[in-house]
């Protein structure tokens, strides 16, 4: 297993080359399920849960390929059973579900279960494909779902989930009739899906709103596609900027998609200027306390809390961060105190009393963004940090450790 070593303290300058979303090439990975033939998306990241997810299209019987575009062909696909070890790896494994219904009336997907920040149930998704005309069975973990042909319906989701959005947005695209998706989740990753879907032939509208209508047709084509580049990324990015009191150019930078993200850095005293895709990030003066509460887009990302704490942890004064996404999402908070941050947890609230220096220690995370956040303090914190667990850096960041190097942070990669 690898690790990071970190020795803090250098200032970030230079330019960094945003990689494509990682939350947008999922779903459109399980879309090309929905279309016999051969896709190819341009600009996918060279991450694990893409390999997870291409290892989990090649178990179904696609044949893939992924030197610059990821290839894939969609024409014999074999099994429709998306297996425990996969789905248990990668929720979004969840996601081949709408597809493959869509396409062969037919899966076996393993429930995903609980994971690091929390239980994060799929009753939604299965709520409405029930509405849609599915049958669903759960037997020894495996959602069995079948159905003569999916029918459109008028759904109502009690919560904006992303991946219930997906997973209806793409069943909903070969069923028939209408569909309406009634507090349907506005991601941006969303606009992303339903953009490449009305590519393959869907009809699609709404998306980006609250309520999305798909009129089924009866065949969908192949996707030839180039995704949208990483706004958690992105926002890593800022805040690596504004942590280490340095100067850096982002390049294929989402701004558009990151209002919240900005307006909440701006205030924390960072300054961040926009020039088409290209955001300059300084910081000059002290950092300033912030209040944090996690939305649903357009809301502040769940996927950015972790990283702006880090950065509340050394603005003098008291921040306040609250999760209201996911229910244990604090698995940072004490890794961070082990590098000399005050923060107290009240319920779904993190209080942060930011401190003049981090020092550098072993740490470790259980989940993608929480290492991200350690990462960034250890760019600031006096002396070495030891980021252990890398693997979850490596799900969801591309060449992570080689980025910040090229702007001056003095970090590598070892075997432990
Ligand atoms: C996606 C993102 C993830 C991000 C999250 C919230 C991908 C691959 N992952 O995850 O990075 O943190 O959105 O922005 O895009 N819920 C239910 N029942 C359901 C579905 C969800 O109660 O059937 C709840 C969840 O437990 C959670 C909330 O809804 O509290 C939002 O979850 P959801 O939007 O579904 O997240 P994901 O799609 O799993």
């Amino acid at each position: 297993m690898d690790r990071i070593i970190i020795r803090g303290g250098n200032p970030l300058r230079g330019e960094v080359t945003v990689s494509g979303a990682k939350n947008a090439a999922l779903p459109l990975l399980t879309a090309t399920l929905l279309a016999s033939g051969q896709h190819s998306i341009a600009g996918v990241p060279k991450l694990r849960d893409i390999t997870t997810m291409r290892a989990l299209l090649e178990h179904l019987g696609c044949e893939t390929t992924f030197t610059d575009d990821f290839c894939i062909n969609t024409k014999n696909i074999q099994s429709n059973e998306a297996p425990y070890h996969m789905v248990k790896t990668m929720r979004a494994s969840f996601l081949v579900l709408g597809p493959l219904l869509a396409r062969f009336h037919r899966a076996r997907v393993s429930l995903p279960g609980g994971c690091a920040i929390g239980v994060r149930p799929v009753d939604i998704h299965l709520k409405a494909l029930e509405t849609m005309g599915v049958s669903i069975a759960i037997d020894m973990g495996y959602v069995n779902a079948s159905c003569k042909k999916l029918k459109g319906a008028r759904l109502s989701f009690d919560i904006p989930t992303v991946g219930g959005t997906e997973n209806v947005m793409m069943a909903a695209s070969l069923a028939d009739g209408v569909t309406t998706i009634v507090n349907a989740a506005r991601e941006p990753e969303i606009v992303e899906l339903a953009q490449a879907l009305k590519k393959m032939g869907a009809r699609i509208s709404g998306e980006g709103s609250d309520t999305i209508t798909i009129e089924g047709v009866k065949e969908l084509n192949p996707l030839v596609h180039t995704l949208m580049p990483d706004r958690i990324e992105a926002g890593t990015f800022m805040v690596a900027a504004g942590i280490t009191g340095g100067d850096i150019t982002i390049k294929n930078c989402p701004l558009p998609y990151m209002e919240s993200v900005v307006e909440k850095l701006r205030e924390a005293g960072l300054s961040i200027e926009e020039c088409g895709d290209t955001a300059r990030v300084r910081r000059n003066d002290s950092l300033i306390p912030v209040e944090v509460k996690t939305l649903p887009y357009p809301g502040f990302p769940t996927d950015m809390q972790a990283q702006i704490m880090a950065l509340a942890t050394r603005a003098p004064g008291s921040s306040v961060i609250r999760e209201t996404i996911f229910e244990n999402r604090f698995t940072h908070v004490a890794e961070l105190e082990r590098m000399g941050a005050d923060i107290r947890v009240e319920q779904d609230s993190a209080i942060v009393t930011g401190v003049d220096r981090l020092r550098g220690a072993p740490v470790m995370a259980t989940d993608l963004r929480a290492s991200a956040s350690l990462v960034l303090a250890g760019l600031a914190a006096e002396g070495t940090t030891t980021v252990s667990r890398v693997y979850h850096l490596d799900r969801g960041y591309e060449n992570l450790e080689n980025k910040l190097k090229s702007m001056g942070a003095d970090i590598y990669r070892e075997k432990e």
